[in-house]
């Protein structure tokens, strides 16, 4: 596999040299004036999305440094790598193909018909049949939940990608849910979340996911004994009908007690997932069809981003863009203002996305990187987000990249709402672009503020589904340039080791080889 980490390219030395001539003062209304064509061509459909890039701080000629930068850190040969089901996880020696889960069966080819068929090639063709019949069995199941007037609650029992993913689709397609249903979500060891959820539900109505990739999570693992011992104590014991694992650890889901399993694979990743058994609660809200066009939108966007060149490819455009940003203007975070209150945990989704997959500080080979890489990632729902931070993103000292999501249908009647919204949206990112002068100093504005729009035609499974594969490859396109290993998480081990020790020391009060400042809160706590 040919990668190049970007440092180490022609074009990096170009960018930089860019950067000092031209990128630092680049101004936004300029570029607009002296070109009447800026929008065009800063702009990009891909399947489901519309991208108004024209905000950004760019120019045609950074614009093909980045993809000359592209080009010379390998990003076509690791895109296809991915594409081919190669090991590119190289820490945990795991192929990364989540975009597999959203292909259609692959049919009609087979080692015997076919000189050219690899091993390899078998070996997808094996992991789509599996992935079909599991999706089928999924499916069914989610339409026995649907049709079943006696389950009224569906509490999800996960963390990290077995929450965050489901959640926000749950909530971003409520439009599209079945009537009657209610849908939570348990995260947190915290007991608070759990004991309000089961405060509300009854045993006989209540069907209990536990959703965990590798069965060993310590919230889920507490959460759901607790859920199971709750079950039990209020009389529940049919736990085949009130309780379903989804899981790669099949193994420890029957010992757990729970035989109602759908398996995924080591391929893929907790926080991509969304696609496969862990995606059940979003079947069972939007049923077998909504959950396939969900998919559909998906495998339209890894099309685009196998297939486009990499100057119309709008996972690339957005993953250069946050080299550019990141390395170059040094900007540390990028606010996500999704402007439909339905996407109110798409900004939460992200941060895992993002700053769990590229949040590293050395390479895929485990050599320190010299320059930044994950940016962090924030956000709220708009217009609320307007009435608390933006006024720092307006005035503030830091430049912060704003990525604004518009859709241009509503799924309610009140009159002018939607209109209202818009007008919003658009003034936003207006008043960033533009800003206003004002002598006094504290009306100015200085505008010159970047930002992406991306709208939406309507939120379906459809467009929900290509705007996240989207986000899952421009993380791609950065990691890949950047040369990290995007699939590990290695830096989420050592505060689990260490809270295993400290809840046996909160038990026992021992403090001994602990650093000052840990011996005197747990002494503090234990007191
Ligand atoms: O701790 C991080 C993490 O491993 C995430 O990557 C993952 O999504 C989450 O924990 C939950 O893991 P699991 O699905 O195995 O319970």
């Amino acid at each position: 596999m040919t990668r190049t980490r970007c440092d180490r390219t022609l074009a990096w030395g170009e960018l930089k040299a860019d950067f000092d001539a031209r990128g630092r003062a680049f101004n936004l209304s300029q570029a607009f004036s002296a070109d009447t064509e800026r929008f065009e061509a800063f702009s990009q459909s891909a399947p489901h999305v519309f991208a108004d890039l024209s905000k950004n701080l760019i120019d045609a000629r950074t614009q093909q440094l980045l993809l000359d930068l592209a080009g010379q850190c390998g990003l076509e040969q690791h895109r296809d790598a991915l594409f081919d089901g190669a090991a590119i996880n190289n820490t945990e020696q795991r192929a990364v193909m989540h975009w597999l889960l959203r292909k259609p069966p692959l049919a009609g080819v087979n080692k015997y018909s076919s000189p050219s068929f690899s091993v390899a090639d078998q070996q997808l063709l094996e992991a789509s049949a599996q992935v079909h019949s599991t999706l089928e069995a999924m499916l069914a199941y989610a339409q026995t939940v649907r049709d079943d007037p006696l389950i009224t609650d569906v509490v999800n029992i996960g963390i990290g990608g077995s929450d965050l993913g489901p959640q926000m689709a749950v909530l971003a397609l409520a439009g599209f849910a079945v009537p009657g249903k209610r849908f939570h979500f348990v995260s947190n060891v915290d007991g608070h979340e759990l004991a309000q959820v089961l405060q509300g539900v009854k045993a006989r109505s209540t069907l209990f996911l536990v959703a965990s990739k590798t069965f060993t999570t310590i919230e889920t693992m507490t959460n759901a004994r607790s859920a199971k011992a709750w079950f039990e104590a209020q009389g529940g014991v049919d736990v085949g009908r009130h309780f379903a694992a989804l899981t790669t650890n099949v193994a420890a889901a029957r010992a757990f007690g729970i035989d109602t399993t759908f398996g995924f694979w080591d391929w893929v990743g907790g926080r991509y997932s969304l696609w496969s058994a862990i995606g059940l609660p979003l079947a069972i809200a939007i049923g077998a069809q909504g959950f396939r066009d969900f998919l559909a939108g998906a495998h339209a966007m890894d099309e685009h981003f196998r297939t486009a060149p990499l100057a119309q490819n709008l996972p690339v455009r957005l993953g250069l863009l946050d080299v550019w940003y990141r390395n170059f203007h040094g900007f540390t975070s990028r606010c996500i203002a999704p402007y439909h209150s339905a996407l109110r945990r798409y900004p939460a989704y992200l941060q895992q996305l993002e700053m769990e997959s590229n949040g590293k500080r050395v390479d895929a080979h485990g050599d320190a990187v010299p320059f930044d890489t994950s940016p962090v990632l924030w956000g709220e729902p708009g217009t609320n987000g307007q009435h608390a931070y933006f006024q720092m993103l307006h005035q503030g000292t830091d430049v912060v990249p704003v990525e604004f999501v518009a859709v241009k249908k509503p799924h309610h009647s009140l009159p002018d709402h939607h209109e209202l919204l818009l007008a919003n949206v658009l003034a936003q990112a207006q008043a960033l672009m533009v800003g206003k002068s004002d002598a006094g100093g504290h009306k100015h504005f200085t505008g010159n503020r970047p930002s992406t729009f991306l709208l939406l035609e309507e939120l379906t499974p459809a467009s929900l589904g290509a705007l996240i594969a989207l986000q899952e490859h421009r993380v791609f396109v950065s990691g890949a340039v950047w040369g990290i290993n995007s699939f590990d998480q290695w830096g989420v081990e050592l505060g689990k080791v260490l809270a295993k020790d400290l809840h046996a020391r909160l038990a026992s009060g021992d403090v001994n080889g602990l650093d000052g400042s840990t011996a005197g809160l747990l002494a503090r706590l234990q007191a």
